[in-house]
């Protein structure tokens, strides 16, 4: 088994606020990422994908479709937009790095023809970043 990994970058703004909490403990737990009107990130998604070359062209899976696939059903969504108002697919969730790759795998995982999807990584900052296998090793 190969893994193969298309890196790409996107811009958004955010706002960590759960309204079971009260302001002071939104603002303790959630700290910068609480601020009122939300602030931005410059995140790096990685996408892995798992399989065998086909003997034919040599790829798991072609990386111009693998980058269409990311843009069409993440990047065009999320890129320069507000995660808490203006993302359909993020709607009613707390948007941190944790969500945001559990829901970027839930929109990937079912556009592959070739290859089978295998790890999201996301990056928050340059220093931090969440991985997710899928459910399927929780
Ligand atoms: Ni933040």
């Amino acid at each position: 088994m190969l893994y193969i990994t298309k890196s790409v970058t996107f811009s958004a703004s955010h706002r960590l606020y759960n309204p079971e909490f009260s302001d002071e403990e939104n603002e303790r737990i959630f700290d910068k990422c609480n601020n009122f009107y939300g602030h931005g990130h410059n995140y790096t998604l990685e996408v892995t994908v798992a399989g065998e070359p086909n003997p034919k062209t040599g790829y798991i899976i072609d990386l111009k479709i693998l980058k269409k696939i990311i843009q069409d059903e993440i990047l065009s969504k999320v890129d320069h937009k507000h995660l808490n108002h203006d993302v359909e697919f993020l709607k009613g969730i707390i948007p941190t790095v944790e969500n945001l790759a559990i829901a970027f795998w839930n929109r990937l995982e079912n556009n592959f023809q070739d290859g089978k999807l295998h790890c999201i990584r996301l990056y928050e900052t340059e220093n931090s970043y969440v991985e997710y296998f899928g459910k399927k090793r929780d």
